[in-house]
Protein backbone atom coordinates (compact mmCIF):
# COMPACT_ATOMS: atom_id res chain seq x y z
CA UNK A 1 0.00 0.00 0.00
CA UNK A 2 1.00 3.72 -0.65
CA UNK A 3 1.28 5.63 2.76
CA UNK A 4 2.17 9.23 3.10
CA UNK A 5 3.88 10.58 6.88
CA UNK A 6 4.10 14.37 7.21
CA UNK A 7 6.75 15.13 9.71
CA UNK A 8 10.24 12.84 10.08
CA UNK A 9 10.51 13.40 13.96
CA UNK A 10 10.95 10.35 15.92
CA UNK A 11 7.43 8.95 16.15
CA UNK A 12 7.21 10.03 12.16
CA UNK A 13 10.77 8.14 11.18
CA UNK A 14 9.77 5.44 13.16
CA UNK A 15 6.95 4.54 11.67
CA UNK A 16 7.57 5.21 7.79
CA UNK A 17 10.55 2.83 8.02
CA UNK A 18 9.11 0.07 9.90
CA UNK A 19 6.19 0.69 7.82
CA UNK A 20 8.38 0.21 4.60
CA UNK A 21 10.32 -2.43 5.90
CA UNK A 22 7.23 -4.77 5.67
CA UNK A 23 6.92 -3.85 2.28
CA UNK A 24 4.31 -0.76 1.97
CA UNK A 25 5.50 1.96 -0.04
CA UNK A 26 6.33 4.93 2.35
CA UNK A 27 6.47 8.90 1.28
CA UNK A 28 8.14 10.63 4.46
CA UNK A 29 7.52 14.44 4.39
CA UNK A 30 8.92 17.27 6.46
CA UNK A 31 9.47 21.10 5.83
CA UNK A 32 13.09 21.08 6.59
CA UNK A 33 15.07 20.46 4.02
CA UNK A 34 18.69 19.79 5.83
CA UNK A 35 17.03 16.52 7.59
CA UNK A 36 15.55 15.28 4.20
CA UNK A 37 18.91 15.85 2.55
CA UNK A 38 20.31 13.31 5.34
CA UNK A 39 17.94 10.59 5.66
CA UNK A 40 18.48 10.77 2.27
CA UNK A 41 21.82 9.77 3.03
CA UNK A 42 20.70 7.51 5.40
CA UNK A 43 22.16 9.77 8.50
CA UNK A 44 19.10 9.30 11.22
CA UNK A 45 19.14 12.77 13.61
CA UNK A 46 19.07 10.80 16.50
CA UNK A 47 19.97 7.77 18.40
CA UNK A 48 17.66 4.80 17.98
CA UNK A 49 18.73 0.84 17.57
CA UNK A 50 17.98 -0.51 14.47
CA UNK A 51 16.38 2.56 12.50
CA UNK A 52 19.57 3.66 10.59
CA UNK A 53 19.69 -0.40 9.20
CA UNK A 54 15.79 -0.19 7.98
CA UNK A 55 15.95 3.41 7.19
CA UNK A 56 19.33 2.24 5.01
CA UNK A 57 17.45 -1.56 3.58
CA UNK A 58 14.39 0.79 1.92
CA UNK A 59 15.56 3.94 1.82
CA UNK A 60 14.49 4.80 -2.48
CA UNK A 61 13.33 1.52 -2.88
CA UNK A 62 10.10 1.70 -0.77
CA UNK A 63 10.92 4.42 1.44
CA UNK A 64 11.06 8.16 -0.12
CA UNK A 65 11.84 11.48 1.82
CA UNK A 66 11.23 14.60 0.28
CA UNK A 67 9.96 18.44 1.60
CA UNK A 68 7.61 18.71 -1.48
CA UNK A 69 4.47 18.66 0.29
CA UNK A 70 2.29 18.95 -2.80
CA UNK A 71 3.95 15.51 -4.11
CA UNK A 72 3.50 14.03 -0.54
CA UNK A 73 0.15 14.82 -0.50
CA UNK A 74 -0.89 13.33 -3.89
CA UNK A 75 1.55 10.06 -3.07
CA UNK A 76 -0.79 8.37 -1.19
CA UNK A 77 -4.58 8.11 -0.28
CA UNK A 78 -3.71 7.58 3.46
CA UNK A 79 -1.66 10.71 5.20
CA UNK A 80 -0.08 9.87 8.58
CA UNK A 81 0.10 13.21 10.89
CA UNK A 82 3.39 12.93 13.09
CA UNK A 83 4.61 16.49 13.02
CA UNK A 84 5.11 17.68 16.92
CA UNK A 85 2.69 18.67 19.71
CA UNK A 86 4.74 20.45 22.34
CA UNK A 87 3.41 22.46 25.41
CA UNK A 88 2.06 25.43 25.58
CA UNK A 89 3.15 27.64 28.61
CA UNK A 90 0.32 26.25 31.07
CA UNK A 91 0.79 22.78 30.04
CA UNK A 92 -1.35 22.14 27.15
CA UNK A 93 -0.40 20.06 23.75
CA UNK A 94 0.33 23.24 21.71
CA UNK A 95 -2.00 22.03 18.10
CA UNK A 96 0.08 24.59 15.58
CA UNK A 97 1.88 22.31 13.58
CA UNK A 98 -0.67 19.35 13.08
CA UNK A 99 -3.82 21.83 12.32
CA UNK A 100 -1.31 23.84 10.24
CA UNK A 101 -1.32 20.95 8.03
CA UNK A 102 -4.76 20.17 7.75
CA UNK A 103 -4.86 23.51 6.52
CA UNK A 104 -2.47 23.18 4.00
CA UNK A 105 -4.31 19.75 3.08
CA UNK A 106 -7.55 21.20 3.05
CA UNK A 107 -6.38 23.87 0.63
CA UNK A 108 -5.06 21.36 -1.95
CA UNK A 109 -6.81 18.11 -1.69
CA UNK A 110 -8.69 16.91 -4.72
CA UNK A 111 -9.65 13.61 -4.35
CA UNK A 112 -10.61 11.57 -0.91
CA UNK A 113 -7.80 11.01 1.90
CA UNK A 114 -7.78 9.39 4.93
CA UNK A 115 -5.87 11.19 7.75
CA UNK A 116 -4.49 9.57 10.35
CA UNK A 117 -3.28 11.62 13.27
CA UNK A 118 -0.01 9.46 15.17
CA UNK A 119 0.78 12.66 17.00
CA UNK A 120 0.19 12.97 20.78
CA UNK A 121 -2.94 14.61 20.55
CA UNK A 122 -5.42 16.35 23.18
CA UNK A 123 -9.00 14.28 22.93
CA UNK A 124 -11.37 16.15 19.75
CA UNK A 125 -8.07 17.12 17.67
CA UNK A 126 -9.15 14.22 14.91
CA UNK A 127 -12.85 16.29 15.25
CA UNK A 128 -10.97 19.69 15.17
CA UNK A 129 -8.72 18.02 12.44
CA UNK A 130 -11.35 17.35 10.36
CA UNK A 131 -13.16 20.85 11.14
CA UNK A 132 -10.12 22.43 9.04
CA UNK A 133 -10.06 20.59 6.34
CA UNK A 134 -13.90 20.54 5.83
CA UNK A 135 -13.35 24.75 6.53
CA UNK A 136 -10.36 24.66 3.67
CA UNK A 137 -12.52 22.68 1.07
CA UNK A 138 -15.45 24.48 1.73
CA UNK A 139 -13.62 27.79 0.53
CA UNK A 140 -12.98 25.78 -2.43
CA UNK A 141 -16.42 25.12 -3.61
CA UNK A 142 -15.36 21.66 -3.36
CA UNK A 143 -16.89 18.46 -1.93
CA UNK A 144 -14.23 15.58 -0.90
CA UNK A 145 -14.24 13.20 1.62
CA UNK A 146 -12.23 13.27 4.20
CA UNK A 147 -12.39 10.69 7.42
CA UNK A 148 -9.57 11.60 10.43
CA UNK A 149 -8.80 8.53 11.97
CA UNK A 150 -7.07 8.23 15.74
CA UNK A 151 -4.01 6.02 15.61
CA UNK A 152 -1.80 7.03 18.57
CA UNK A 153 1.67 5.37 19.06
CA UNK A 154 3.00 3.02 21.86
CA UNK A 155 6.38 3.33 21.06
CA UNK A 156 9.43 3.68 23.73
CA UNK A 157 12.55 5.38 23.20
CA UNK A 158 15.11 2.83 22.54
CA UNK A 159 13.05 -0.06 21.96
CA UNK A 160 10.96 1.96 19.08
CA UNK A 161 11.17 -0.36 16.31
CA UNK A 162 11.17 -3.32 18.48
CA UNK A 163 7.64 -1.87 20.08
CA UNK A 164 6.54 -0.62 16.26
CA UNK A 165 7.11 -4.44 14.69
CA UNK A 166 6.02 -6.52 17.48
CA UNK A 167 2.83 -4.11 19.49
CA UNK A 168 1.09 -5.43 22.53
CA UNK A 169 -1.75 -3.31 20.75
CA UNK A 170 -2.34 -1.57 17.69
CA UNK A 171 -5.32 1.21 18.65
CA UNK A 172 -7.50 2.37 15.87
CA UNK A 173 -10.25 5.22 16.80
CA UNK A 174 -11.94 5.10 13.33
CA UNK A 175 -15.77 5.80 12.22
CA UNK A 176 -16.37 3.81 8.97
CA UNK A 177 -16.30 -0.08 7.82
CA UNK A 178 -14.10 1.00 4.64
CA UNK A 179 -11.43 2.88 6.96
CA UNK A 180 -11.12 0.10 9.57
CA UNK A 181 -10.80 -2.23 6.35
CA UNK A 182 -7.93 -0.09 5.08
CA UNK A 183 -6.55 0.52 8.60
CA UNK A 184 -6.59 -3.85 8.78
CA UNK A 185 -4.98 -3.70 5.44
CA UNK A 186 -1.69 -1.24 6.37
CA UNK A 187 -1.10 -3.02 10.07
CA UNK A 188 -1.72 -6.30 8.36
CA UNK A 189 2.03 -7.65 8.60
CA UNK A 190 1.85 -6.88 12.29
CA UNK A 191 -0.88 -9.33 12.48
CA UNK A 192 0.19 -12.28 11.46
CA UNK A 193 0.27 -14.41 14.56
CA UNK A 194 -2.18 -12.72 17.07
CA UNK A 195 -4.43 -10.28 16.17
CA UNK A 196 -3.69 -7.12 18.32
CA UNK A 197 -6.11 -4.23 16.21
CA UNK A 198 -8.39 -2.46 18.32
CA UNK A 199 -11.08 -0.59 16.81
CA UNK A 200 -12.97 1.74 18.90
CA UNK A 201 -14.61 5.23 19.05
CA UNK A 202 -12.25 7.78 17.75
CA UNK A 203 -12.15 10.16 20.83
CA UNK A 204 -11.80 6.97 23.01
CA UNK A 205 -8.20 6.13 21.11
CA UNK A 206 -7.15 9.48 21.31
CA UNK A 207 -7.75 8.94 25.30
CA UNK A 208 -5.84 5.59 25.43
CA UNK A 209 -2.86 7.48 25.03
CA UNK A 210 -2.84 9.75 27.66
CA UNK A 211 -4.43 7.42 30.11
CA UNK A 212 -1.54 4.84 29.06
CA UNK A 213 0.74 6.92 29.82
CA UNK A 214 -0.42 8.44 33.01
CA UNK A 215 -0.88 5.55 34.56
CA UNK A 216 2.63 4.22 33.72
CA UNK A 217 3.37 7.87 35.36
CA UNK A 218 1.50 7.17 38.40
CA UNK A 219 3.20 4.09 39.33
CA UNK A 220 6.59 5.63 38.85
CA UNK A 221 5.57 8.55 40.99
CA UNK A 222 3.96 6.13 43.65
CA UNK A 223 7.21 4.31 44.01
CA UNK A 224 9.07 7.12 44.28
CA UNK A 225 7.28 8.49 46.96
CA UNK A 226 6.83 4.94 48.76
CA UNK A 227 10.97 4.67 48.32
CA UNK A 228 11.42 7.92 50.28
CA UNK A 229 9.28 6.51 53.14
CA UNK A 230 11.40 3.36 53.03
CA UNK A 231 14.20 5.33 53.35
CA UNK A 232 13.05 7.52 56.61
CA UNK A 233 11.97 3.92 58.07
CA UNK A 234 15.01 2.35 57.46
CA UNK A 235 13.43 0.18 54.75
CA UNK A 236 15.21 -1.14 51.60
CA UNK A 237 12.81 -0.27 48.56
CA UNK A 238 14.49 -2.48 46.12
CA UNK A 239 13.05 -5.32 48.92
CA UNK A 240 9.31 -3.85 48.97
CA UNK A 241 9.69 -3.72 45.05
CA UNK A 242 9.94 -7.77 44.18
CA UNK A 243 7.18 -7.94 47.19
CA UNK A 244 4.46 -5.96 45.63
CA UNK A 245 5.75 -6.69 41.94
CA UNK A 246 4.90 -10.40 42.31
CA UNK A 247 1.43 -9.87 43.01
CA UNK A 248 0.02 -10.06 39.46
CA UNK A 249 -2.29 -7.46 39.54
CA UNK A 250 0.67 -4.76 40.46
CA UNK A 251 3.49 -6.69 38.40
CA UNK A 252 6.80 -6.29 38.30
CA UNK A 253 6.94 -3.35 35.38
CA UNK A 254 7.46 0.41 35.83
CA UNK A 255 7.86 0.13 39.55
CA UNK A 256 11.54 0.77 39.76
CA UNK A 257 12.06 3.88 42.13
CA UNK A 258 14.64 6.52 40.73
CA UNK A 259 15.20 9.95 40.39
CA UNK A 260 11.87 10.94 38.25
CA UNK A 261 11.27 10.32 35.12
CA UNK A 262 12.05 12.35 32.10
CA UNK A 263 11.56 11.97 28.28
CA UNK A 264 9.51 13.25 25.81
CA UNK A 265 6.49 11.63 26.83
CA UNK A 266 5.43 11.28 30.20
CA UNK A 267 6.00 14.81 31.86
CA UNK A 268 4.36 16.20 28.71
CA UNK A 269 1.44 13.92 28.63
CA UNK A 270 1.13 14.23 32.16
CA UNK A 271 0.69 17.69 32.38
CA UNK A 272 -1.34 18.00 28.90
CA UNK A 273 -4.21 15.41 30.55
CA UNK A 274 -4.71 17.40 33.64
CA UNK A 275 -4.74 20.98 31.25
CA UNK A 276 -7.77 19.06 29.45
CA UNK A 277 -9.19 17.63 32.64
CA UNK A 278 -9.24 20.84 34.42
CA UNK A 279 -10.68 22.57 31.14
CA UNK A 280 -13.44 20.01 31.23
CA UNK A 281 -14.33 20.44 34.56
CA UNK A 282 -13.03 16.87 35.89
CA UNK A 283 -9.69 17.56 37.48
CA UNK A 284 -7.20 14.81 37.47
CA UNK A 285 -6.42 15.69 41.10
CA UNK A 286 -3.89 12.47 41.78
CA UNK A 287 -2.16 12.61 38.30
CA UNK A 288 -1.67 16.38 39.19
CA UNK A 289 -0.09 15.14 42.74
CA UNK A 290 1.94 12.73 40.29
CA UNK A 291 3.53 15.73 38.48
CA UNK A 292 4.42 17.32 41.69
CA UNK A 293 6.19 14.13 43.35
CA UNK A 294 8.34 13.57 39.47
CA UNK A 295 8.88 17.03 40.26
CA UNK A 296 10.17 17.18 43.68
CA UNK A 297 11.97 13.49 42.85
CA UNK A 298 14.08 15.02 40.28
CA UNK A 299 15.71 17.29 43.33
CA UNK A 300 16.10 13.54 45.47
CA UNK A 301 20.13 13.55 44.26
CA UNK A 302 21.09 17.33 44.68
CA UNK A 303 19.37 17.27 47.98
CA UNK A 304 21.64 13.65 48.89
CA UNK A 305 24.63 15.44 47.87
CA UNK A 306 23.73 18.54 49.65
CA UNK A 307 23.18 17.18 52.83
CA UNK A 308 26.56 15.08 52.57
CA UNK A 309 28.60 18.05 52.07
CA UNK A 310 26.74 20.15 54.39
CA UNK A 311 25.62 22.36 52.16
CA UNK A 312 29.52 23.20 51.18
CA UNK A 313 29.12 22.13 47.36
CA UNK A 314 30.61 25.20 45.96
CA UNK A 315 34.18 24.69 44.52
CA UNK A 316 33.37 20.66 44.72
CA UNK A 317 33.77 18.57 41.19
CA UNK A 318 30.87 16.39 40.94
CA UNK A 319 31.44 13.13 38.20
CA UNK A 320 28.13 12.63 36.52
CA UNK A 321 27.39 9.31 34.88
CA UNK A 322 24.40 9.29 32.31
CA UNK A 323 22.95 12.14 30.91
CA UNK A 324 20.28 10.82 29.06
CA UNK A 325 16.64 10.34 30.52
CA UNK A 326 17.16 6.29 30.64
CA UNK A 327 19.45 4.06 28.59
CA UNK A 328 19.37 3.08 24.61
CA UNK A 329 18.75 6.44 24.00
CA UNK A 330 21.08 10.10 23.43
CA UNK A 331 17.54 11.48 24.58
CA UNK A 332 18.28 14.42 27.36
CA UNK A 333 14.38 15.93 27.05
CA UNK A 334 13.36 16.23 30.79
CA UNK A 335 15.95 14.17 31.99
CA UNK A 336 16.78 13.84 35.75
CA UNK A 337 20.64 14.90 34.64
CA UNK A 338 20.09 18.07 33.92
CA UNK A 339 18.28 19.74 36.65
CA UNK A 340 20.35 17.79 38.70
CA UNK A 341 23.61 19.71 37.15
CA UNK A 342 21.44 23.02 36.72
CA UNK A 343 21.33 23.26 40.62
CA UNK A 344 25.17 22.21 41.26
CA UNK A 345 26.41 25.11 38.71
CA UNK A 346 23.98 27.57 40.81
CA UNK A 347 25.70 26.61 43.90
CA UNK A 348 29.27 26.87 42.38
CA UNK A 349 30.06 22.95 41.75
CA UNK A 350 31.32 22.02 38.41
CA UNK A 351 30.23 18.60 36.99
CA UNK A 352 32.35 16.36 34.81
CA UNK A 353 29.98 13.64 32.94
CA UNK A 354 29.74 10.79 30.73
CA UNK A 355 27.29 9.14 28.64
CA UNK A 356 27.36 6.29 25.98
CA UNK A 357 25.37 8.15 23.68
CA UNK A 358 24.20 11.87 24.37
CA UNK A 359 27.44 13.75 24.17
CA UNK A 360 26.27 15.42 21.49
CA UNK A 361 23.19 16.27 22.52
CA UNK A 362 24.73 17.85 26.19
CA UNK A 363 27.33 19.83 23.87
CA UNK A 364 24.66 21.13 21.69
CA UNK A 365 22.53 22.18 24.97
CA UNK A 366 25.41 23.10 27.19
CA UNK A 367 27.58 24.31 24.42
CA UNK A 368 29.90 26.75 26.17
CA UNK A 369 29.47 26.03 29.87
CA UNK A 370 32.98 26.65 31.69
CA UNK A 371 31.00 24.24 34.53
CA UNK A 372 30.85 21.10 32.16
CA UNK A 373 33.71 19.06 31.11
CA UNK A 374 32.71 15.88 29.23
CA UNK A 375 35.20 13.12 29.11
CA UNK A 376 35.29 9.82 26.88
CA UNK A 377 35.06 7.01 29.40
CA UNK A 378 33.16 6.75 32.58
CA UNK A 379 36.43 6.54 34.88
CA UNK A 380 38.05 9.90 33.68
CA UNK A 381 34.74 11.87 35.05
CA UNK A 382 35.83 10.40 38.48
CA UNK A 383 39.33 12.10 38.34
CA UNK A 384 39.35 14.86 41.23
CA UNK A 385 36.18 14.38 41.67
CA UNK A 386 34.28 14.34 45.03
CA UNK A 387 31.52 11.91 44.44
CA UNK A 388 30.12 10.14 41.76
CA UNK A 389 26.31 10.05 40.83
CA UNK A 390 24.53 8.02 38.83
CA UNK A 391 21.57 9.55 36.69
CA UNK A 392 21.23 7.07 33.90
CA UNK A 393 21.28 3.02 34.16
CA UNK A 394 23.30 2.31 31.37
CA UNK A 395 24.66 -1.53 31.01
CA UNK A 396 28.13 -0.36 31.17
CA UNK A 397 27.79 1.13 34.59
CA UNK A 398 26.58 -1.79 36.24
CA UNK A 399 29.60 -3.82 36.67
CA UNK A 400 32.19 -1.32 36.79
CA UNK A 401 35.94 -1.54 38.00
CA UNK A 402 35.14 -0.28 42.18
CA UNK A 403 39.04 -0.85 42.84
CA UNK A 404 39.92 1.55 40.14
CA UNK A 405 36.58 3.93 41.05
CA UNK A 406 37.78 4.24 44.58
CA UNK A 407 41.26 5.08 43.72
CA UNK A 408 40.38 7.76 41.01
CA UNK A 409 37.82 9.81 43.14
CA UNK A 410 38.86 11.80 45.88
CA UNK A 411 36.53 10.43 48.33
CA UNK A 412 34.51 6.96 48.07
CA UNK A 413 31.16 8.32 47.59
CA UNK A 414 28.39 7.27 45.02
CA UNK A 415 24.77 8.52 44.47
CA UNK A 416 22.89 6.41 42.78
CA UNK A 417 19.86 7.77 41.19
CA UNK A 418 18.71 3.98 39.33
CA UNK A 419 19.48 1.65 42.51
CA UNK A 420 22.10 -0.51 40.73
CA UNK A 421 24.39 -1.48 42.59
CA UNK A 422 23.91 -3.54 45.80
CA UNK A 423 24.03 -1.51 48.89
CA UNK A 424 25.87 -4.10 51.35
CA UNK A 425 28.83 -5.12 48.71
CA UNK A 426 29.03 -1.25 48.21
CA UNK A 427 30.03 -1.33 51.91
CA UNK A 428 31.80 -3.92 51.80
CA UNK A 429 34.22 -2.06 48.84
CA UNK A 430 34.69 0.69 51.08
CA UNK A 431 31.97 2.79 49.32
CA UNK A 432 29.73 5.69 51.41
CA UNK A 433 26.84 4.71 48.88
CA UNK A 434 23.44 6.63 48.78
CA UNK A 435 20.49 5.14 46.61
CA UNK A 436 16.34 5.97 46.11
CA UNK A 437 14.69 4.58 49.19
CA UNK A 438 17.51 1.66 50.47
CA UNK A 439 16.61 2.36 53.92
CA UNK A 440 19.38 2.14 57.17
CA UNK A 441 22.25 0.60 54.39
CA UNK A 442 21.43 4.17 52.45
CA UNK A 443 22.92 5.65 55.56
CA UNK A 444 26.18 3.55 55.63
CA UNK A 445 28.20 6.33 55.34
C1 LIG B 1 6.95 6.32 27.19
C2 LIG B 1 5.95 5.15 27.11
O1 LIG B 1 6.50 4.00 27.76
C3 LIG B 1 5.59 4.86 25.66
O2 LIG B 1 4.60 3.84 25.61
C4 LIG B 1 5.05 6.14 25.03
O3 LIG B 1 4.69 5.96 23.71
C5 LIG B 1 6.08 7.27 25.15
O4 LIG B 1 6.43 7.44 26.52
P1 LIG B 1 9.59 6.62 26.86
O5 LIG B 1 9.37 8.05 27.26
O6 LIG B 1 10.42 6.35 25.67
O7 LIG B 1 8.18 5.90 26.58
O8 LIG B 1 10.28 5.89 28.10
P2 LIG B 1 9.93 4.84 29.22
O9 LIG B 1 10.74 3.62 29.03
O10 LIG B 1 8.48 4.65 29.36
O11 LIG B 1 10.50 5.62 30.51
C6 LIG B 1 10.06 6.90 30.87
C7 LIG B 1 10.76 7.40 32.10
O12 LIG B 1 10.34 6.70 33.26
C8 LIG B 1 12.28 7.28 32.08
O13 LIG B 1 12.87 8.47 32.59
C9 LIG B 1 12.56 6.12 33.00
O14 LIG B 1 13.83 6.20 33.61
C10 LIG B 1 11.46 6.28 34.02
N1 LIG B 1 11.10 5.02 34.70
C11 LIG B 1 10.55 3.99 34.00
C12 LIG B 1 11.29 4.91 36.08
O15 LIG B 1 11.79 5.84 36.73
N2 LIG B 1 10.90 3.76 36.69
C13 LIG B 1 10.35 2.72 36.04
O16 LIG B 1 10.01 1.71 36.68
C14 LIG B 1 10.18 2.82 34.64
Amino acid sequence: MKITIMGTGYVGLVTGACLADVGHQVFCFDINREKIQQLLQGQVPFFEPGLAQIIKRNVSQRLFFSDDFLQSLNYADVIFIAVGTPPNGDGSADLQYVLGLAEQIGSHITDSKIIVTKSTVPVGTAEKVKQVVDQQLEVRGLTVNVEVVANPEFLKEGAAVADFMRPDRIVVGVESESTKQVMSEIYAPFNRNHNRMMFMEVKAAELTKYAANAMLATKISFMNDMANLAERLGVDIEQVRLGIGSDHRIGYHFIYPGCGYGGSCFPKDVKAITQTARQAGSPLTLLETVDQVNQKQKQALFNKLNQYFAGELSGKVIAVWGLAFKPKTDDMREAPSRQLMEQLWQVGATVKAFDPEAMAQARLIYEGSLKLTLVDNPYDALVEADALVICTEWAVFRAPDFEQMRQLLRQPVIFDGRNIYDPHAMACLGFHYYAIGRGKSALNG
